[in-house]
């Protein structure tokens, strides 16, 4: 969908301090944009969100959380993400359905297939039109982090979050007009620069 672009990469690769930095260039050159993020986004989602992420809940299935992020993509879509779409703004969101593709459908091997079944139900026509990878590996993106272990998923042992690497390097592969592959591993000032560029290349600033 025209003007929709999510930001996707590992744990700890900067999506958060870079989504900021969008936020005020769209403020500071005063282009029309909406900021969200998932799970969550909206007061449903943040609920769906906080039963995801509770460190005690280690007993949902894969495939219930797979159902959860798209419940709460749905809701999101439906409440936030629409209806900004309608009236023109930009919308950028931390996190889409590619982190369904790479966590659920790869990582915790429920298998792309059924993904992207539920998934296709649940976003419809509203694909992103760009999807911003923050590429940087799993254990360079932990080691910026500096190792913060805070939520259910987080705690998840290193081979987890490669496989999560190595599935976003494949999404990026098969739909290179999609993806907007940005090298991570450099200074911050400088993966943010590449981000804007990028941007303006594709006309969306
Ligand atoms: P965050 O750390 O970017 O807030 O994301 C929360 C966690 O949720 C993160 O570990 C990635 C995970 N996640 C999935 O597993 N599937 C999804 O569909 C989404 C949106 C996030």
């Amino acid at each position: 969908m025209k003007n929709f672009i999510t930001i996707e990469g590992c744990e700890g690769v900067g999506k958060t301090y870079h989504t900021k930095r969008l936020k005020e260039f769209c403020e500071q050159n005063k282009i029309n944009a909406l900021f969200t993020r998932e799970p969550g986004g909206s007061r449903i989602a943040e609920k769906i969100r906080n039963i995801i992420l509770d460190p005690t809940n280690t007993d949902i299935t894969n495939m219930c959380e797979a159902f959860l992020y798209a419940s709460c993509r749905v809701q999101h879509l439906e409440e936030i993400i629409i209806p900004a779409l309608k009236i023109g703004k930009i919308v950028f969101c931390d996190r889409f359905v590619d982190s369904s593709f790479a966590y659920q459908g790869v990582a915790r091997g429920i298998g792309m297939q059924k993904i992207r079944a539920l998934n296709d139900i649940a976003v419809g026509e509203y694909m992103p039109q760009f999807t911003l990878f923050l590429d940087l590996s799993a254990k360079n993106a932990f080691m910026r982090k500096g190792g913060a272990q805070n939520d259910r998923l987080e705690n998840l042992d290193i081979s987890f979050h490669d496989k999560v690497y190595a599935a976003y390097k494949e999404l990026a592969a098969a739909e290179p007009n999609r993806y907007i592959v940005i090298d991570a591993s450099g200074k911050k000032d400088e993966t943010f620069k590449l981000i804007i560029d990028s941007l303006k290349e594709r006309g969306v600033f």
